[in-house]
């Protein structure tokens, strides 16, 4: 079982490119079954989850190659099933862009029950609302979600919730609707606007997507296009939190500052410098940082997949910081491992974390729990005393590319281990 092993101490100092975004990637890939024309997508992160949706429309027997580590070409005009439910399906939550995709394009769709990093429960009600507003049957059979409609038609969709995944799932169904379609109370994330200026660029009719209220006039069809995923504004966030952790100084780059602004100003507030270039965040931690009070909202507020590395930041800052997790209703499970590390972290009714910052870290061995979780903890391990393993990395290789990799060349000292003489042999180099 592959684990991380990481040597703390040591400032991260230099420059990282960010990858495309995880989340915008997984709808725009699923989006590319909405036009029987070729679909080249570019800046892909080669991350787990990314490659299995490719596998998975590859599956339903589209035409896709990869012209390049971050580029494949996608032609859905031989797609031969409308049922995606294999193994990796069922542990992806993003499977569920499959539904709203298929179901747009042959007004049926049969997708396994959405997994996922284990927040709480995700439930996906908004999106079945979405979809039997538009006129879709939606049933669950045998662990998988089946739609249907004789034709979608536009309607006024008021979401119960602000939800990331509904709001995008019933953008994909309605983009060839009869009609219009009117969705408010929706999710405003880069990612949201990322999709609708690809569909767009696809000859959709969407506007107001970034807004409160998003207007889609179906269209008869679309054509392909070419199209850049946006840069991942969590990979970005996770290594500034880097640069406060280590006490480093990390110039961070393909990135919107404007994606980054509620991380920009936490940090700043907590006693790091933050530069803004066009396209790059220079972070330097100075020394010894404040503690301050989080709440993870929606976007624009403070994103909640930046919780945890925010967190780890918080556990070493002076005085009494606290976390509230508004978003999921158990984003806290890695606290039990922060603690085993020596944080002063306690979690009170599910969802608020109050961290009494400690002097330092120690290195333990610990699990990443789920992918930004995950993440946090090599955070943790690089701003420790000493050596820390984290095991179950499958979680972080969802979402990050080429994590290690990326901290090494900032200085930082990790590997990637598979057995006890492994771990020797980085300990004997790295005393
Ligand atoms: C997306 O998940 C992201 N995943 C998550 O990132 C991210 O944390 C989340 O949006 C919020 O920003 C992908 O894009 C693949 P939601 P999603 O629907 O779509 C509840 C990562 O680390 N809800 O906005 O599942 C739900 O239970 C991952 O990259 C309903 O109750 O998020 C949750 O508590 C982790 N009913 C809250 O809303 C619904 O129908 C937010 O969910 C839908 C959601």
């Amino acid at each position: 079982m592959e684990r991380y092993i990481v040597k703390g101490g040591a400032p991260l100092v230099g420059e990282v490119g960010i990858s495309g975004a995880k989340n915008a990637a997984l709808p725009i890939l699923a989006a590319s079954i909405l036009t029987d024309e070729t679909v080249t997508i570019d800046n892909l992160p080669d991350v787990r989850d990314v490659n299995v949706l490719i596998d998975a429309i590859a599956e339903l027997g589209a035409n896709i190659t990869r012209t390049g580590r971050h580029t494949v070409k996608i032609n859905c005009s031989n797609i031969t099933s409308i049922c995606a439910d294999n193994e990796y399906i069922k542990r992806m939550r993003a499977s569920y862009y499959l539904l709203g995709s298929l179901l747009g394009k042959y007004k049926r769709a049969e997708v396994s029950i959405p997994g996922g990093c284990n927040l709480g429960t995700r439930a996906i009600d908004q999106h079945i609302k979405g979809f039997k507003l538009l006129g879709a049957k939606v049933g669950i059979d045998y662990g998988k979600i089946i739609a249907g409609a004789e034709e979608l038609v536009g309607r006024h969709i008021f979401f119960d919730m602000v939800s990331v995944g509904a709001t995008i799932n019933i953008m994909l169904a309605a983009t060839l609707a009869k009609g219009t379609t009117i969705m408010e109370n929706v999710a405003k994330e880069p990612h949201i606007v990322d999709v609708a200026n690809m569909l767009n660029s696809m000859g959709a009719n969407i506007k107001g997507a970034g807004t409160d209220v998003i207007r889609i006039k179906g269209v008869e069809k679309l054509h392909g296009t070419e199209y850049s995923v946006i840069p991942d504004q969590i990979e970005a966030g996770t290594f500034m939190c880097a640069a406060a952790v280590t006490k480093g100084d990390i110039l961070v780059k393909n990135v919107i500052p404007k994606h980054l602004e509620a991380i920009t100003a936490k940090l700043y507030e907590i006693g790091c410098s933050v530069e803004e270039y066009d396209d790059a965040v220079r972070v330097i931690g100075l020394g010894k940082l404040n503690g301050t009070q989080i709440k993870t909202l929606v976007y624009p507020g403070f994103p909640t997949d930046m919780q945890p590395q925010m967190t780890v930041t918080l556990a070493t800052a002076k005085g009494t910081s606290t976390v509230i997790e508004s978003i999921f209703d158990n984003r806290f499970k890695y606290a039990d491992e922060l603690t085993r590390m020596g944080a002063n972290i306690k979690v009170e009714g599910g969802n608020i974390a109050v961290v009494e910052g400690v002097e330092t870290l120690k290195g333990a061995e610990v699990n990443a729990l789920d992918l930004r979780a995950g993440a946090a903890l090599v955070l943790a391990g690089l701003g420790a005393d000493g050596y820390t393993i984290v095991d179950d990395i499958h979680y972080i290789q969802r979402g990050y590319e080429d994590f290690p990799q990326k901290l090494t060349k900032l200085g930082g000292n990790i590997a990637v281990v598979q057995n006890d003489r492994d771990i020797k042999k980085f300990k004997f180099k790295t005393a």
